[in-house]
């Protein structure tokens, strides 16, 4: 048993990491300061509310518990924000990592997982993207996750570090307990929009761009559960156990579906023939991203076992539809409400 901190423990993924660390015999403490996350995540562990922009507060965790080992979690992850408000972006996910590092080499903490993504290759030059594929991100948000693994690469040359770069694809899905599971306020993915559409909520949502070169014009994305991508993370922390130095690994199933396939795949999964607009093309979308498995596959033993999309849609459909789903969205827009009034409060008195 080992006690590892999880950053952003009560986020879409943290939180589903969270559970997979309770269940497989590990202590957990979450930090997490809930600006996107939420209360209601906080099932397995410990919490202690706070930012890892916060040394000192980091400091005063590490000094509580001995960890074992970190994973990290909290960012700001919307392509389209990090546009707008690419210095947000370098702050969020570059500059506080670096306090959190800079706290784990204080603390002599050694081992790191970190959630990368896909956005750092931008548009791909071959069929299937491997961990050698080149990274030339077409956004801010990409670019911050780069930086990062350039920061962990060098890290563990100069402190020895031991860290696994996961780079998700697309995460998809909850878990099937109903428990916890993907609630964004403005919702941006495709999964959650289509699902949330087809569970009766009046939501926007549109096929983004008919005009790629691909089979049906619409952009291919390799969708991955995100129970797969929890347990990629406990086999990240045990080759860490062994393995020194930085290990990158890209987390996808290999198998791409398009924006219409993923439409088809709801309407069929919740029976509702759900009308989907086409509208013009989303900025910095690649048309095609699809993750070689091979390499996580080889050296993690990792494949994901959700292998068909319509039984991720169905574990998202099971939470979107749920009562718990509805009151976590509902105590953010009061707390959000909350906020709002004493803005006004304040710039009144
Ligand atoms: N899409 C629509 N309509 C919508 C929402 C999305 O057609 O209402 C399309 C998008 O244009 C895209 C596909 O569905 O072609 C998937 O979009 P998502 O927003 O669900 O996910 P992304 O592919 O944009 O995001 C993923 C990861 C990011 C990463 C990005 C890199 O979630 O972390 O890939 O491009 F940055």
């Amino acid at each position: 048993m080992a006690t590892y901190l999880v950053c952003g423990g009560a986020g879409y993924i943290g939180s589903h990491m969270c559970k997979r660390l309770h269940e497989a015999g590990h202590e957990v403490v979450v930090c997490d300061d809930l600006s996107t996350g939420h209360a209601g995540a906080l099932l397995w562990g410990k919490h202690e509310f706070g930012s890892i922009e916060d040394a000192n507060f980091l400091r005063t965790l590490f000094s509580k518990y001995a960890f074992d080992g970190v994973l990290h979690f909290a960012a700001l992850s919307l392509v389209a924000e990090s546009m707008r408000h690419p210095q947000r972006y370098y702050q969020h996910n570059v500059a506080a990592t670096l306090n959190l590092l800079g706290v784990m080499r204080e603390f002599e903490v050694k081992k790191f997982v970190f959630s990368s993504t896909a956005a750092v290759f931008g548009e791909p030059q071959s069929r299937l993207i491997a961990e050698d594929h080149p990274t030339a991100p077409m956004n801010p948000y990409g670019l911050s996750k780069l930086m990062v693994e350039q920061i962990l690469r060098d890290s563990c040359r100069a402190y020895g570090i031991r860290a696994v770069s996961l780079r998700y694809f697309n995460a998809a899905g909850a878990d099937p307990s109903g428990l916890i599971g993907e609630a964004h306020d403005p919702e941006t993915h495709l999964i959650p929009k289509l699902v949330r559409k087809a569970a009766g909520e009046d939501i926007v949502v549109a096929i983004n761009g008919t005009d790629y070169a691909t089979e049906d014009g619409t952009c291919v994305r390799d969708y991955v559960h995100v129970n797969d991508l929890a347990d990629a993370h406990l086999r990240a922390l045990e080759h860490l156990d062994y393995a020194v130095g930085m290990h990158t690994f890209n987390l996808g199933s290999g198998r791409g579906y398009s924006v219409r396939e993923v439409v088809d795949a709801v309407r069929e999964v919740s029976g509702e023939p759900i009308d989907i607009p086409t509208t013009s093309r989303r900025p910095g979308d690649p048309s095609h991203l699809v993750a070689s498995g091979k390499h996580a596959k080889a050296v993690l033993g990792w494949a994901p076992r959700y292998t068909a999309m319509g039984a991720i849609i169905e574990t998202a459909l099971n939470w979107h539809s749920s009562a718990t789903f509805r009151a976590w969205m509902a105590e953010k827009e009061a707390v959000a409400t909350a906020g709002a009034r004493a803005d006004q409060h304040s710039a009144q008195g």
